[in-house]
């Protein structure tokens, strides 16, 4: 039995279907793979498991060929969900097949109803506070919707001017005691200099995707520098190759709800 500080103690995931071939793509570094990325996806469940989770595995569905990133779904804080509305049109759909298992753990749901749009890619937790990128799939009606909610449970956001990359998430995460891993754009934002931050070189930018689990680390396979330097700062770090969901843009944080 490792000993480890448990914060969460479940994720949901959802496993990839075959029609991930046509999820969205801001670059053409490939198609992926099925057969590799079913792999890839057992082998994430697998650390999920090792960081002490109980992981809620729920099928693919073939309708959404981005549902496999089920963290852009819902923000869950402690006591209470909020599904999101995405800005993505082809991904809208994954709300309804999300809440009934969000229901399963949560009497407290919220929405965020449109014209707001918004995916939890965008949302950095820090405690009780929570950022939240304007990206492409993130508009101001959807961050403010998502701030008042957060305000009526005590809790804080914080709106993100961004540019550059897809999702808040996609330069940036969380690794608990004050400790930021940081790419490219976010580098220089004022909000995020309170932090010690790691700072990762624009050719390991996919790793700034890291994840915190009960104090280990999940990082994708593939970059050396950025492991090594999560290592530095004195956490154990578990490599996953997330090769496959790189093609469409997808990171290790993307691929689950952890609560
Ligand atoms: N392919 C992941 C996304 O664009 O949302």
């Amino acid at each position: 039995m490792i000993d480890i500080k448990a914060k969460f103690t479940k994720a949901i995931v959802r496993m990839p279907g075959k029609s991930i071939v046509e999820g969205l793509a801001s670059t053409s570094i490939g198609k992926p793979d099925y057969d590799k990325a079913l792999e890839q996806h057992q082998e994430y469940i697998k650390a999920l498991q090792y960081c002490g989770l109980e992981v809620i595995i729920l099928p693919a569905d073939e309708r959404y060929p981005d549902s496999t990133f089920v963290e852009d779904t819902a923000l869950l804080t402690p006591d209470c969900a909020i599904l999101t509305n995405p800005g993505a049109k082809s991904r809208t759909g994954e709300i309804a097949i999300i809440a009934e298992t969000i229901a399963d753990f949560y009497d407290s749901i919220e929405t965020i109803e449109p014209p707001g749009t918004i995916e939890a890619g965008d949302i950095m937790m820090v405690g009780n506070d929570f950022y939240i990128g304007l990206s492409e799939r993130t508009n101001k009606e959807g961050a403010n919707q998502m701030i008042d909610i957060l305000q009526r449970i005590g809790m804080n956001g914080f709106p993100i001017a961004m540019n550059e990359m897809l999702h808040l998430k996609s330069g940036l995460s969380y690794l608990e005691n004050n400790c930021l891993v940081v790419a490219k754009e976010f580098l220089n934002e004022p909000r995020f200099q309170q932090f010690k931050q790691l700072e990762v070189s624009s050719e390991e930018a996919y790793a700034a995707n890291s994840l915190w689990i009960n104090d280990r680390v999940l990082v994708p396979k593939g970059f050396p520098n950025t492991k090594a330097l999560i290592e530095s700062a004195g956490y154990k770090t578990i490599v996953v190759d997330t090769s496959e969901f790189r093609k469409i843009d997808g990171g290790l944080s993307c691929l689950s709800l952890r609560f």
